[in-house]
C-alpha cells in the first residue's frame, strides 16, 4: 500500500464512566471515526487520507481529540457534525478548520 498523503490519529480510548478526565470514546469518538471512514470513501480520499484509532493522545479535556499528519495540525471538541467540514476543507482544500484547532492552551 502506498504512502498516504495524511494520517489521522483519532483517540478512541474508553475510561469508567465518571473518571474526571472523561474520554474521548464516551464523547462519541466511535461515531466519528466512522462517519470519517464514509466520508474518505464518498470523495474518493481511501488512498491519500489514513484514520488510525489511538489510544489517549493527552488531550481529554479537550475531546475528542485528532491529530493530523505531517500536518501537525490538532482538531477538539469534534462532533460527528464536524467531519464533513474537516475532509472538504482539510483534507481536500489544504485549508485548516481554525474554529476546531487546538492551542496551546489545550496542552498545559
Ligand atoms: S481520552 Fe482522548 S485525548 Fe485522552
Amino acid at each position: 500500500m502506498a504512502k498516504r498523503d495524511r494520517y489521522v490519529f483519532i483517540c478512541m480510548n474508553d475510561r469508567p464512566p465518571g473518571h474526571p478526565r472523561g474520554s474521548c470514546y464516551e464523547r462519541g469518538a466511535a461515531q466519528l471515526a466512522e462517519r470519517f471512514a464514509m466520508l474518505l470513501m464518498e470523495k474518493d480520499l481511501l488512498g491519500k487520507v489514513r484514520i488510525i484509532s489511538t489510544s489517549c493522545l493527552d488531550t481529554c479535556e479537550s475531546g475528542v481529540t485528532l491529530a493530523v499528519y505531517p500536518d501537525d495540525v490538532w482538531y477538539g471538541r469534534i462532533s460527528v457534525e464536524d467531519a464533513e467540514e474537516i475532509v472538504e476543507r482539510h483534507f481536500v482544500g489544504g485549508e485548516l478548520v481554525e474554529r476546531l484547532t487546538l492551542g496551546p492552551a489545550d496542552f498545559e
